[in-house]
């Protein structure tokens, strides 16, 4: 089965939020991938609940939710309500990450984990059975437009390792930096997902970006 394809909302222009919905809409995207960033684990500030909401009215597609927040436990029912589809925790935010997830799957929502650039694979091991997808971060989180640390094409051929062993279905979902230039290597180092934010939305042609980036093959 072909990966995954989920652009960025945080690239879009939030003063023309529902054409850019409609852009994904029409397009070969599978997923809005929505950052939400608390200005206390990651240096940044995105946006909260009412902008999730607007996005959910438009969107036809799944919410691909990405928490970069301290103590996601206290507003995970809110993102629920808010339209999250898919719910994904950090890793370095949790300290009782299995109960995160099993909070997360009440809810009815996917449930994922996401790792920093310096978390190793390997702290994933005890939780790979459990969840639904991981996000490796090939950025550090907080910011889009950074370059991608190629170090990532590891932890993704190392995390397949891990998934083939554990489970086979769970997704790997690929984050930061993500172009034409890395998007085929990673796919073919495992990756089933891959979200893009900057090189969809500066794109001339974001439709035929996303069609571009939903094309390669491993
Ligand atoms: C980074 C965010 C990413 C970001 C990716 O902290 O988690 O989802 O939007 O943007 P690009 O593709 O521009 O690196
Ligand atoms: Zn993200």
């Amino acid at each position: 089965m072909s990966h995954k394809v989920a652009p960025s909302v945080l690239s879009a222009d939030f003063a023309n939020l529902q054409r850019d919905v409609e852009m994904i809409n029409n397009s070969a995207a599978d997923w809005f991938h929505v950052d939400i960033m608390d200005g206390h684990f990651v240096p940044n500030i995105s946006f909260g609940f009412p902008v999730v909401k607007a996005i959910k009215k438009w969107a036809t597609k799944p919410l691909d939710v990405h928490l970069m927040i301290t103590d996601p436990d206290r507003y995970l029912k809110d993102f629920k309500d808010a339209g999250a589809d898919h719910i994904t925790v950090h890793l370095e935010a949790c300290v009782h990450l299995h109960r995160t997830i099993q909070a997360i799957k009440a809810l009815g929502c996917l449930a994922g984990v996401a790792i920093n650039p310096h978390t190793p694979v390997a702290l994933l091991a005890d939780i790979v059975a459990d969840i639904d997808l991981v996000i490796i971060m090939s950025v550090n989180p907080g910011f889009g437009g950074q370059a991608f640390i190629e170090h990532t094409y590891k932890k993704v051929a190392e995390l397949k390792a891990l998934a083939d062993e554990y489970n086979p279905d769970m997704i790997i979902e690929i984050d930061g930096g993500v172009t034409l230039d890395n998007a085929a290597k990673l796919v073919a180092a495992g990756a089933t997902s891959l979200i893009a934010g900057n090189f969809v939305f500066n794109a001339e042609d974001q439709v035929g970006t996303i069609a571009a980036l939903k094309k390669v093959t491993g």
